[in-house]
């Protein structure tokens, strides 16, 4: 561990234009810099440097942070190594505090097991291409399947020979602890007898984001055998199947160079693509897709397509792990290839350019898809139909844009024949259902189910990333925004403790106060987490939030902030030319702060609104006019609350 008054140095003399320049060939313009995007491929530069903030922000890709975070992203470093990486160039030392004997214990023990991994690679490779068994059986299958040389380097694939306990050996002998050997899977011990876990399969190592081999997945070669088609690793503090993508590694530049990352079902299927030229590709191993695996996609690019196998129960299968994706903001579309092919027969058979091609003409919008595939389903059954209709109905409430799922509903409309408000009114209560889930932590959002399947409640299933965020979203931003850019500039004067004294506002004390006041708490977990910094640090003697947060560790928060901190590609060119909009901004802060916290308010007990008269309306015709009665009165009361923010919001935007 590096001690943190080091870290706070490094980060303070690694000027950032300095580290980026190292890498990138920048021009100054005006007060930042500029250049050529290192992450994407681009021809005009839109990768901007501001050395005052010490941030890097590329407007085309979106990629942002603090020179720790372009090391990282760059060089492919952890947060440590980059900081060392740092330490170096400028010559600090590093006053590395000492690890406890678990944490030494535990990073040595990882390190062991990816340094035998990669022993591993290296043997399963040698003994394919040098061992006459290797060239006969491994190599022979790779070159029946067609895959050529370059593939097989790139993807390092590998065979393990017959022999029961030929890599165990091998790697006893060269030195390697049979407690890592166990730990990385590579071998099982069995009735004091010590065998590999792979002998006599093909191997196809599988990378990490940074390209180390944290796991193996072995095919076997005799097809009649009774044995897995397919071995993988098992569970380690290296492997984590459910939060890995066969792939990504070699997938992530050309992700974020398309915009768009094409899923497919098994390793092959990736070797195949990649073989025909397309390289955004990355597989789930045969399993539905997690959320710690969305995510992963996430950093690189909102917009997946999943590729299917001709065979329509496979694909019914897989649409319930499909609103998880959705649930994230993202964009998914699918494309179904010819009944029998699967995407590696197909890009087999097919020239690049012909696989483009038909991914172009035959990419559904996930949403349009699901209806069509349903309404075939349902057929005339009016039962099914209307089981159809709400399953539709919500996959789009989970849709975090209010813009998308408005469109979704129309077009839905006129697929499915039902009246729109019908759509609207239905996906309104899914929402507010799922809102009041959400914010009582009482009854759980159930995740749609393919309805020919019986529902099941599957704790694992509950998706936490479901919430009505987006209501507001645009408000909650836009003050952590304000509160991040301008936490010092002044708000109000408040009337002091003796007549004529004045008590000025900043920015930051307004919305901590007025927040707090009301009880709020942005409903979006990254903005919370922010706004619970802010609650905590704020106050502290000699606090720079916005370095606080560009140097976070927490790269959720590091990225909102550079984010926010940067000035939206309008602004900044307005910016370059009079100089005028920026500054402008924060002479109408004054008016900028309040009127967000009233829109704020004023959604909010909107609403709790129509969160009552759903109540009402569930009680109508149950006998508790009791419980009506009160229910009318507290709605009476936010109605007031409403106007009185309406009538403030007017006031401040006339
Ligand atoms: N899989 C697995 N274990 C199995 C079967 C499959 O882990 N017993 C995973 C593998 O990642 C595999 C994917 O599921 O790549 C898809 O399975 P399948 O379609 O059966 O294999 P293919 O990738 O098509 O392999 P091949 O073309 O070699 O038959
Ligand atoms: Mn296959």
């Amino acid at each position: 561990m590096i001690d943190y008054s080091t870290i706070e140095r490094i980060i303070q003399v690694a000027e950032i234009t300095d580290v980026v320049g190292d890498f990138v060939s920048l021009k100054r313009r005006g007060v930042n810099f500029l250049g050529l995007c290192p992450f994407h491929n681009e021809k005009t530069p839109s990768f901007t440097v501001s050395p005052s903030k010490g941030i890097f922000k590329c407007f085309g890709c979106g990629k942002g942070g603090n020179s720790v975070n372009f090391l990282m992203e760059h060089e492919h470093l952890t947060y440590p190594d980059a900081l060392r990486w740092l330490a170096k160039k400028y010559h600090i030392e590093i006053a590395e505090t000492e690890e406890s004997a678990e944490e030494l214990v535990q990073k040595n023990e990882r390190e062991s097991m990816m340094i035998l991994n990669e022993f591993a690679w290296k043997y399963f490779s040698r003994i394919m291409n040098d061992s006459d068994e290797g060239r006969a059986v491994g190599l022979g299958y790779f070159k029946e399947r067609g895959f050529r040389r370059e593939i097989i380097e790139k993807f390092q694939l590998g065979y393990s020979p017959e022999q029961r306990d030929a890599f165990v050996k091998e790697a006893l002998k060269s030195g390697y602890k049979q407690e890592y050997i166990i730990k990385t899977g590579l071998g099982i011990e069995k009735n004091d007898r010590f065998f590999d876990r792979f002998s006599g399969r093909v191997i196809f190592p599988i990378h990490s984001l940074s390209g180390r081999i944290i796991g193996f997945g072995g095919r076997i070669l005799r097809s009649d055998a009774q044995a897995a088609k397919y071995l993988n690793s098992p569970e380690s503090e290296i492997y984590h199947k459910s939060a890995t993508l066969y792939g990504i590694y070699f997938a992530r530049n050309a992700m974020v160079r398309e915009d768009k990352c094409i899923l497919v079902e098994g390793y092959t299927d990736v070797l195949s693509m990649h073989q025909t030229g397309i390289e955004n590709v990355v597989a789930s191993s045969g399993t539905s897709l997690t959320e710690d695996q969305i995510r992963l996609i996430k950093r690189f690019t909102i917009n997946v397509t999943i590729l299917y196998d001709g065979d329509p129960a496979g694909i019914k299968a897989s649409l319930r792990g499909i609103d998880m994706i959705l649930a994230e903001g993202m964009h998914v579309r699918v494309v179904s290839l010819p009944v029998g092919e699967d995407p590696d027969s197909f890009a087999r058979s097919h020239s690049s350019a012909a696989m483009l091609d038909y991914l172009k003409n035959n990419e559904t919008d996930f949403i349009r898809f699901k209806t069509k595939l349903l309404l075939e389903d349902a057929g005339k059954d009016p039962v099914k139909r209307a089981q159809m209709i709400q399953e539709v109905v919500r996959s789009v409430a989970i849709i975090p844009d209010r813009i998308e799922r408005t469109v979704y509903l129309q077009e839905c409309s006129t697929m499915l024949g039902v009246d729109e408000q019908t759509l609207f009114t239905e996906a309104a209560r899914i929402k507010r259902k799922q809102w009041e889930a959400n914010r009582t932590g009482k009854g759980e959002y159930t995740p749609v189910q393919d309805i020919s399947a019986p529902r099941q409640t599957d704790p694992n299933a509950v998706s936490p990333a479901i919430s009505s965020t987006s209501l507001f979203e645009t408000e909650e931003r836009e003050i952590i925004r304000l509160m991040l850019n301008y936490p010092d500039k002044i708000v109000i004067e408040l009337p002091g403790e003796h007549l004529g004294e004045t008590t000025p506002i900043s920015v930051m004390d307004f919305f901590l106060q007025e927040m707090e006041t009301d009880n709020l708490v942005p409903e979006n977990p990254i903005y919370a987490k922010v706004f619970h910094e802010f609650q905590d640090k704020w106050g502290s003697p000699g606090i720079n939030v916005q370095t606080m947060l560009t140097n976070s560790q927490d790269s959720e928060i590091s990225h909102l902030a550079v984010d926010l901190l940067t000035p939206g590609y309008q602004i900044s060119k307005i910016h370059e030319k009079g100089g005028a909009y920026v500054r402008s901004e924060d002479q109408i802060i004054r008016i900028l702060a309040p009127e967000v916290l009233a829109s704020y308010r004023s959604k909010k007990v909107k609403q709790m609104i129509s969160l009552i008269d759903d109540q009402i309306r569930n009680l109508q015709g149950t006998e508790d006019d009791g419980l009506i009665t009160g229910l009318l009165e507290d709605r009476r009361q936010l109605e007031e609350l409403r106007k009185a923010y309406s009538k403030e919001l007017r006031r401040i935007i006339i």
